[in-house]
């Protein structure tokens, strides 16, 4: 028989579920983690066949057969072991390493190079550790990582020289050894081939199990480039593989949930401050098959990207790369950070809670595609609105899970209306009779910066409940928060009203709820200015209640008063009000206009590369 690459094999296992392999013959129910369906090797009228995704196999309980996904095309479809693995790569779609008598030997030296890595790491790791080198001992503590997130990660230090070539030759690995797995390299004018990584402080890279495969490391201080990789070698495969897995799998496990991260320091700082399920691509854009990866890891994977421009152009790449593939239940969230903040530096800003909260308020993948659209073009006209729908809907239908593509198509479809076309909101009704023509140009001219009118659930008729649901802003974001500070200030202090309905009607609400509230506060105001002297202040207060009621999350809300937004609360005086609202709003519109010339930037970019295309 020939003798297939064991590391191919791993590779072929990993990325077809055996649910999938198995699912394609029989059909079958999801119970928790395991799918149930009728045994296809004996004849019987209730499930009692168990496919495990996580263990990578299936068993019957009647009949007693077990088996890979190898085994269930072998005798399913009664192939050979290399046909079976044959038919599996095409279905994974990777190419089958040429049939080669070597490969035997090849797996053995596989094990061996396994075996010089190791060596590679226990020597980086010991540098560190020597005391010999002060540099590298500094730049831990300005880093300020613990000996226990070290030793952890089994951070290590490369000296100068050829340190490492001479210690792997005097433990007998060849010379050509090291050139394959990237540990030295052959300059070009032929001169004696150096260690790869020189002075640096090294992160080892490994596979699910924790063997070394590649190693990251980077320089003490501003010397460029700042990171140096291996490049991919017999081992190692940067698109397939994440940094931080073998540490991150039994908390990924135990919570359930996990994060992805930019790099290997916000790895290493969470994890250090708790969140020990960070992961993090290699300085790649995240791949087909790290998405697979990720899922097979938890459901909802939480993406966790710098708040700068480059940050949120990988979200998208990521998000739009993502929702070819999105199943029932499977799919992706979104963790903005504040303007220039890393995961690394939002924690040494503002600690583990401040992390904890901003992780509740993670954005679903509906929510984050739908506010880049809108963010990435004005929409002040119909010919606007229409290629902004026309952009969504390219992206919905994208999606190939019809159930989930017919829900992206339904959600987004009533959040235009409801943006662009809608009525007045339900709880508006009241004083539906008033003139619309007040000052405030409820409709004005650029519709980014004008209230949006998007949905309450009832505005997406057919929208999905949960998806509505999940749009509440009860997973509150940093913005989200101040704005719903905004807004109770507002309706606690509505003598403030008047003053600030203009500044108000251009804030842009990402959140639809809150939008609606916005609104409300729009015709409160409207309502004051309108009948002056004889004001109903029942009726105004009424509809104020009504506003706040429909936004619901009272609880919170008064927490939020409380606690972070204490100018909201009816407590404080119009004064402290109303120079909350001044600092707020002007924070808001100094963030705006960072967003708008970021906007531009990436315009100009985009021109200029379609430029260089033409
Ligand atoms: P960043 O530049 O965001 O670095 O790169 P960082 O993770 O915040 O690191 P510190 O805090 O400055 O030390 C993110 C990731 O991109 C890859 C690395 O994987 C890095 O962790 N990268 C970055 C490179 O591969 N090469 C580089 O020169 C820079
Ligand atoms: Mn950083």
């Amino acid at each position: 028989m020939a003798r297939f690459d064991p590391h191919f094999l791993e590779r072929l296992r990993d990325q077809l579920p055996v649910s999938q392999v198995v699912g394609q013959r029989v059909k079958l129910n999801r119970k928790g983690k395991e799918h149930w369906g009728l045994c296809p090797f004996h004849h019987e009228k209730s499930p009692s066949f168990k496919v495990n995704d996580d263990r990578g196999r299936y068993h019957c309980f009647g009949c007693g057969k077990d088996g890979d996904i190898v085994t269930f095309v072998m005798e399913t479809e009664g192939h050979s072991f290399p046909e079976a693995v044959e038919r599996l790569a095409n279905l994974a779609g990777l190419e089958l390493p040429a049939p080669d008598p070597k490969a035997a030997e090849r797996a053995d030296k596989r094990k061996s190079y396994h075996e010089i890595m190791e060596l590679a790491c226990r020597f980086f790791e010991a540098q560190l550790k020597s005391g010999n080198h002060r540099a590298v001992q500094d730049y831990i503590q300005l880093r300020a990582l613990s000996p226990q997130t070290l030793a952890l990660y089994r951070v290590g230090y490369a000296p100068p020289g050829n340190q490492l070539k001479t210690a792997l030759e005097a433990r007998g690995v060849s010379e050509a050894d090291m050139l394959e797995l990237g540990l030295i390299k052959k300059p070009e004018d032929g001169r004696a081939p150096f260690d790869f990584f020189r002075d640096r402080l090294m992160f080892p890279i490994s596979d699910r199990q924790g063997r070394i495969i590649a190693f990251g490391g980077r320089v003490l201080g501003d010397g460029k480039p700042k990171y140096l990789n291996s490049s991919d070698t017999p081992l190692f495969n940067k698109s397939e593989t994440l940094f931080g897995l073998a540490q991150a799998r039994q908390a990924i496990h135990a919570n359930k949930t996990l994060l992805v991260a930019e790099g290997y320091m916000d790895v290493l700082a969470l994890a250090q401050a708790g969140f020990r399920y960070a992961l993090a691509p290699l300085g790649t854009a995240m791949t087909e098959q790290h998405l697979g990866l990720l899922w097979r890891l938890a459901p909802e994977p939480i993406l966790c990207l710098d708040g700068d421009s480059a940050g949120q152009a990988a979200a998208q790449r990521a998000g739009e790369r993502a929702l070819p593939l999105l199943k029932p239940g499977q799919s992706l969230r979104f963790l903005s950070l504040p303007e220039g903040q890393d995961p690394d530096d939002f924690l040494k800003d503002q600690g583990a809670s401040a992390f904890s909260q901003a992780m509740e308020g993670a954005r679903p993948m509906s929510e984050q595609l739908w506010s880049a659209c809108l963010a990435e073009a004005p929409t002040d006209s119909p010919e606007r609105q229409a290629a902004f729908w026309n952009r969504l809907r390219a992206l919905a239908d994208s999606i190939q899970d019809p159930e989930v593509r017919r829900g992206y198509h339904q959600l987004w479809r009533g959040w235009y209306e409801a943006q662009f076309f809608a009525p007045k909101a339900p709880a508006q009704r009241t004083f539906a009779a008033r003139n619309q023509t007040g000052r405030f140009n409820l409709r004005g001219q650029d519709t980014r910066f004008q209230v949006s009118r998007a949905p309450t659930p009832s505005f997406a008729p057919g929208a999905p409940r949960a998806a509505t649901r999940a749009a509440t802003p009860a997973r509150d974001s940093l913005l989200v928060r101040g704005l719903e500070g905004l807004l109770l200030a507002l309706t606690q202090h509505p003598t403030l009203l008047p003053d600030y309905a203009e500044a108000l009607s251009k804030v842009h609400f990402p959140r639809p709820k809150l939008a609606t509230w916005s609104a409300e506060l729009l015709d409160a105001a409207l309502m004051i200015e309108e009948t002056a002297a004889d004001l109903d202040t029942e009726a105004l207060q009424c509809h104020l209640n009504a506003a706040l009621e429909a936004y619901g999350e009272t609880e919170r809300l008064q927490t939020l008063a409380n606690s972070l937004a204490p100018y909201a609360s009816r407590e404080s005086s119009d004064d402290v009000a109303r120079s909350g609202i001044e600092e707020f709003l002007t924070k808001l519109q100094e963030q705006q206009a960072r967003d708008e010339q970021k906007r531009s930037q990436i315009e100009q970019l985009k021109q200029r590369v379609s430029g260089e295309q033409t």
